[in-house]
C-alpha cells in the first residue's frame, strides 16, 4: 500500500499545514506531557516528550500504523509468513529469543524452529563452556585465551558491539577480537601479537562465501600453520594441518556444507537458518564469540532482553507501543518534517560501536525505493543513522544539532549505574558525565531566547551568534545499568522501530539487494588491477586510469 494514498496521511499533511514547534510552550501549558509521554519498555525508560509531536499528531501518527496494517504485519513475521518476498523467506529472529518451551510451538515451513533453536542453543553452550573451562585445548594442549571472530556485516557488527557493550562480563583469561575488513591490514594488527597455540578463530558467515570473510579466514589459517610450524608446534604436512585447522577453527554458517569444503569439521560448526537475516543476527549462533568470552548465561539473558520488547511489540496497543510510536516519530520526522538523519548519541562509553551496529540494521533494512511489489515509493525512506558517543560527539558535531539549518532528531542513551564507578577528587564522575546528558537534551529542546542572551549582558551580533532556536527534537533512553537483558532491550527496541518504519513505507525490510551489484563488479575489477589488460579495456574511463595509477604506483 502506498502509505500517501491512506486518510492518515491526509490527516498528517492537514496537521503539518499549520504544526509549529513549540516545546516551550507545550511544556509551559501542558504539566501531564511528560508523564503521557514516557513509557517504560521492560528496564528502558523512554522519554518521548522532547520531541516536536502533539496529541492530535501522534494520534495521526497511530491511524497511519492501523491504515499501513502494522500489527499485522508483525503477526506475520512472528507467524514465519514469507514478508521477505524478493527472496521468499520468512523473517524470524524473534523466534532464537523464545524461551524455551513456549506455547504453541513454531512450526514454519516443515520445521520445528523452536526444538531447531533450542539444540543449536544447547550445543553452543557445551562448547563455550568448554572452552572458558580449558576443556577444549588448542593443537599442543594449551587453553584457549583469544577468540578471534572473522566475519563482516552482520557476521561482526553485532558480536563486535556486544562484545565491547559488555567488557565488564568478559572472563578472565579470555579476550576476542574482531576481524572484518579484507584490509589485509585488519588481520595482520589483530593477530601480530597472539600466540597461535591459544588462539580460537571463528569463520563465521552465513553464507559462508562472502569474500572478505574467506579471504581474511584462509589468511588466518596461513598465519596459523606458519607459525604453529616456526615454533615446532606442528609438522609441514597434511595431516598436522588438517589436526591444526581442528583445533583452532570453527565455524558459524546456514551453509554447512561450504563450511566443510573450507575444511572446517561441520562438528565443530554452528548453524542457523535463512530466515535470519544477517544483521538480525547477533543472537543465533553468530554470537558465539559472545557466549565464549561473557559466557552462556549472560548470552540466554542477552536474548532474554530482546524476548522482553518482541512480547511488547506484540501485546501493547500501537499508542503504548514504544518501538511503534519511535517508528512513527521517525516517520513524521522523515516525511512530513524533512529531516534527512538521525543521530544516536549513547552516554555510555560501552556503547560506543552501537551506532556503527545501528547504520546495518536501519540503513541497510530500510534503504529502499521500491515497495513489496517493486512499484517506486512515493516518499523518501530510510534516513542515514549516526552516532558518537557523548560527550566526544559535544566537542565535534554538536554544533551544528544547537545551529545549523538542519533539523536532527537524536535518541540519548544513558545509564544510572556505571561499570567503572570513579570519583575525582570526591566527585562522582559518572554524575557529571550525565549532567552533560541532560544539559544536551535541555538546551536542545529548549534553547536560549536573544531575550535570555542579552539578559546576561551580550550585545550586538553577538546575541544572534548565541541564541538558540531549541525544539530541536531528542528520544531519551535510560536504563538501570548496562546488563546483557539491557542490551538486547536495546538491540530489540531499534529492530522493530526499523520494521515499524518499512512497514508504513510499504518496502522490503530484509533484503539487500543494493550490496550485489558492488560484490560482483569488484570480482570482474579484481583481474584488470593484477594485470589482466583485457579486463582493463572492459572498465570505464574513469576506474581504468585509476587501475592505471594502481599499477603504476605499486
Ligand atoms: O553486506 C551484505 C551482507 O549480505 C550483509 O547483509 C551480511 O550481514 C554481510 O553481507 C555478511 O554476509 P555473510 O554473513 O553471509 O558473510
Amino acid at each position: 500500500m502506498d502509505p500517501t494514498s491512506t486518510p492518515a496521511w491526509a490527516e498528517l499533511t492537514a496537521l503539518h499545514g499549520s504544526f509549529t514547534p513549540d516545546l516551550r510552550g507545550w511544556f509551559d501549558g501542558d504539566p501531564g506531557r511528560v508523564e503521557r509521554l514516557t513509557h517504560a519498555l521492560g528496564d528502558l525508560h523512554v522519554d518521548l516528550s522532547k520531541n516536536l509531536v502533539t496529541d492530535e499528531v501522534l494520534a495521526s501518527l497511530v491511524h497511519l500504523a492501523q491504515d499501513t496494517g502494522v500489527a499485522e504485519r508483525y503477526a506475520a513475521m512472528l507467524a514465519g509468513e514469507h514478508i521477505n518476498t524478493t527472496e521468499d523467506r520468512a523473517v524470524l529472529h524473534t523466534a532464537l529469543r523464545r524461551p524455551a518451551g513456549q506455547a504453541p510451538s513454531l512450526e514454519v515451513d516443515g520445521q520445528d524452529v523452536d526444538a531447531d533453536v533450542a539444540e543449536v542453543l544447547g550445543r553452543i553452550d557445551a562448547f563455550a563452556e568448554r572452552v572458558r573451562s580449558g576443556d577444549w585445548v588448542g593443537v599442543t594442549g594449551k587453553r584457549v585465551e583469544t577468540v578471534v571472530n572473522i566475519g563482516i556485516g552482520g557476521s561482526d557488527l553485532g558480536p563486535v558491539m556486544v562484545y565491547e557493550a559488555l567488557k565488564p562480563y568478559v572472563q578472565e583469561g579470555l579476550s576476542a577480537r574482531f576481524v572484518s575488513n579484507i584490509d589485509p591490514t585488519d588481520l595482520a594488527q589483530k593477530v601480530a601479537d597472539l600466540d597461535p597455540e591459544t588462539t580460537l578463530f571463528i569463520v563465521a558467515s552465513k553464507t559462508f562465501t562472502t569474500l572478505e570473510t574467506l579471504t581474511n579466514a584462509r589468511l588466518a589459517r596461513d598465519w596459523l600453520w606458519e607459525r604453529l610450524a616456526a615454533a615446532g608446534a606442528i609438522g609441514d604436512d597434511d595431516a598436522a594441518r588438517t589436526d591444526a585447522v581442528a583445533h583452532h577453527f570453527v565455524a558459524v554458517s546456514t551453509a554447512l556444507e561450504k563450511v566443510a569444503d573450507f575444511g572446517i569439521d561441520t562438528a565443530n560448526a554452528f548453524g542457523f537458518w535463512d530466515w535470519v537475516g544477517g544483521r538480525y543476527s547477533v543472537d543465533s549462533a553468530i554470537g558465539l564469540s559472545l557466549a565464549i568470552t561473557l559466557g552462556p548465561d549472560a548470552f540466554r539473558e542477552l536474548l532474554a532482553g530482546f524476548h522482553t520488547v518482541d512480547e511488547h511489540v506484540r501485546t501493547q496497543p500501537l499508542e503504548r507501543n514504544v518501538p511503534v510510536l519511535m517508528g512513527l516519530l521517525n516517520v513524521w520526522y522523515v516525511n512530513f518534517l524533512g529531516a534527512q538523519t538521525h543521530a544516536v548519541l549513547p552516554y555510555a562509553q560501552q556503547l560506543h560501536r552501537f551506532p556503527a551496529y545501528l547504520q546495518q540494521l536501519t540503513m541497510e533494512s530500510n534503504g529502499k525505493s521500491v515497495r513489496w511489489d517493486g512499484s517506486p515509493v512515493a516518499t523518501d525512506t530510510g534516513e542515514v543513522f549516526w552516532g558518537e558517543p557523548g560527550t566526544n560527539g559535544q566537542h565535534a558535531f554538536y554544533q551544528l544539532i544547537h545551529q545549523g539549518t538542519r533539523l536532527i532528531p537524536a535518541d540519548f542513551i544513558a545509564v544510572a549505574n556505571p561499570a567503572y564507578p570513579l570519583a575525582d577528587g570526591g566527585r562522582d564522575v559518572h554524575a557529571l558525565f550525565l549532567a552533560n546528558f541532560l544539559a544536551q537534551t535541555k538546551a536542545l529542546a529548549f534553547g536560549k531566547t536573544a531575550a535570555e542572551v542579552e539578559a546576561e549582558g551580550t550585545t550586538g551580533a553577538l546575541v544572534a551568534a548565541r541564541t538558540f532556536a531549541g525544539n530541536r527534537p531528542t528520544t531519551s533512553i535510560v536504563a538501570p545499568a548496562l546488563t546483557p537483558a539491557v542490551l538486547g532491550q536495546l538491540v530489540a527496541l531499534y529492530e522493530h522501530i526499523t520494521f515499524v518504519q518499512g512497514v508504513v513505507w510499504g518496502i522490503n525490510s530484509f533484503d539487500q539487494w543494493g550490496v550485489e551489484l558492488g560484490k560482483q563488479l569488484a570480482l570482474q575489477i579484481a583481474p584488470a588491477i593484477e594485470g589482466d589488460d583485457d579486463a582493463l579495456a572492459a572498465q570505464d574511463a574513469s576506474t581504468r586510469a585509476l587501475i592505471e595509477y594502481y599499477r603504476a604506483h605499486r
